[in-house]
């Protein structure tokens, strides 16, 4: 500790530390179980992923004749070359995951409302380009798994109504997917997205200083935390959790190779065809819901909610407490339950409905009105039935929404990626 303050103090470190960094922070903020420290996690992820990309870099051939001989010769070849990748990919997955729970965290302890509403919104972006760049990376093996999951999302994007086709086919850079896709996802890979990252990452650290670090717990008149300096109080903190995780990293990538299937063979898709796992809650859904309702208007109403939800939510969750208190604990855990029991009545009854040979998929108004009109009312009748007949306040009855929203995409997303099998059946034990 004094070695590290020392070193800091003489010279730029320090300097560094204390831009991204004010020089005092709230003792009280320091409580690990108020962050679990996974904001710190997905910025660690993402200088990893830095690191490995570069070096990986030095030996993938982008183009269509030497990407999968590339990659087979790194993870197979010396030089730690194959470890370097498995890093690189594993950290890529682990920091959608950490940047979700973060999201969640900054949720559930009220932190995107008052002087944070822009914050959140910056980091809605940022998540887009998380996606954006694991979207991009997961073609560059060019394999059966990466071609296939690539092919199977640009379709889902060409449902989307007007736009969609061009959209799918700019990416496509034409009517395959060939040498411009590998070549068009390559510099957005490697360029356009770390280079957007990078500045929108600085604006997210500048907005949470802007804001005089991260939420407290709401204050009674009577209380008002302690400050400490940021060096060595939350540094020694920071360092801490950055070597957990490297170590976890590290070693878990030498016990586990990414996965690495046969050579894109554009003539035959795998069984079952899967997108990438963190879009599996879509192509789910499109297995359900008419894919214009599936693919365009759940997900922009669910984006739009999520956007607004600093202007419609302002109000009176306690803030820097997880759910609010007791109450809002007890509120989110019931309402998880019962979206988990009943989405997955939903996902048998609707399995059913389609084995018994019913050919309505492709209905707009059964598989898409009349769902969404449905969705609709049961979230405006939740909330009534929350704020009126129960004694639940407004910023609760938004968060059970919230909860309940999340529940159905993560059930959606677990559905798809362990219960499907061969010609995307329903794995269900009892189905
Ligand atoms: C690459 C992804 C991201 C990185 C590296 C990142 C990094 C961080 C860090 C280091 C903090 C301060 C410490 C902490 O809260 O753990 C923070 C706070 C914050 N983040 Fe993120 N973040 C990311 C994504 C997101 C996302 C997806 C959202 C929500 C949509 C978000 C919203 C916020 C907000 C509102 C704060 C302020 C919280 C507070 O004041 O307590 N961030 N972020």
């Amino acid at each position: 500790m004094t070695l590290l303050s020392g070193r800091a103090r003489s010279g730029s470190l320090r300097g560094f530390i204390l831009h991204i960094h004010p020089a005092k922070i709230a003792s009280e903020t320091l409580r690990f179980s108020l962050t679990f420290g996974l904001g710190g996690i997905s910025v660690m992820l993402v200088i990893i992923l830095a690191i490995t990309g570069i070096l990986q870099s030095i030996s993938y051939v982008p183009e269509i004749g030497g990407a999968y001989t590339s990659v087979v010769s790194m993870q197979q070849g010396g030089n730690f070359s194959g470890w370097i990748r498995n890093i690189h990919y594993w950290s890529g997955n682990l920091l959608i995951i950490s940047a979700a729970l973060h999201l969640l965290r900054v949720f559930f302890t009220g932190a995107f409302s008052t002087g944070r509403k822009w914050n959140w919104v910056v980091g809605l972006g940022l998540l887009f380009l998380l996606f954006a760049a694991n979207f991009t990376g997961y073609l560059l093996p060019w394999d059966q798994l990466s071609y296939w999951a690539v092919t199977i999302f640009l379709n889902m994007i060409g449902y989307i109504p007007v736009v969609g086709s061009g959209l799918a086919q700019l990416l496509r850079g034409g009517d395959e997917i060939g040498t411009s896709t590998l070549s068009t996802f390559h510099a957005i890979h490697t360029a356009v997205l770390p280079f957007c990252l990078a500045i929108v990452l600085l604006f997210h650290f500048w907005l949470i200083r802007k804001a005089g670090g991260v939420v407290q717990r709401s204050k009674t008149s009577d209380s008002s935390s302690e400050m400490v300096s940021v060096i060595p109080h939350l540094i020694v903190r920071e360092t801490a959790v950055g070597l957990c995780l490297l170590a976890f990293v590290l070693l878990f990538a030498a016990l586990f190779d990414a996965p690495l299937a046969e050579h894109a063979n554009p003539g035959m898709s795998p069984n079952p065809a899967k997108a990438a796992w963190f879009l599996m809650g879509l192509q789910e859904l499109l297995m359900h819901l008419h894919p214009v309702y599936a693919i365009c208007i759940f997900p922009a109403l669910g984006l739009f909610c999520l956007l607004v939800l600093p202007w419609i939510n302002n109000s009176s969750l306690p803030k820097g407490n997880w759910f609010g208190g007791k109450k809002g604990r007890q509120l989110t855990l019931r309402v998880f339950g019962g979206s988990v029991f009943m989405t997955f009545v939903l996902l048998v009854v609707d399995e059913k409905i389609k084995s018994a040979g019913e050919a309505i998929a492709t209905d707009a108004v059964t598989r898409g009105f009349i769902p969404l009109s449905i969705t609709i009312v049961l979230f405006i009748a939740g909330y009534y039935l929350l704020t009126r007949q129960f004694t639940y306040s407004r910023a609760e009855a938004v968060m059970a929404g919230f909860v309940s929203a999340i529940t159905v995409m993560i059930c959606l997303t677990v559905t798809g990626v362990f219960f499907r099998g061969p010609g995307m059946m329903l794995l269900f034990p009892l189905v």
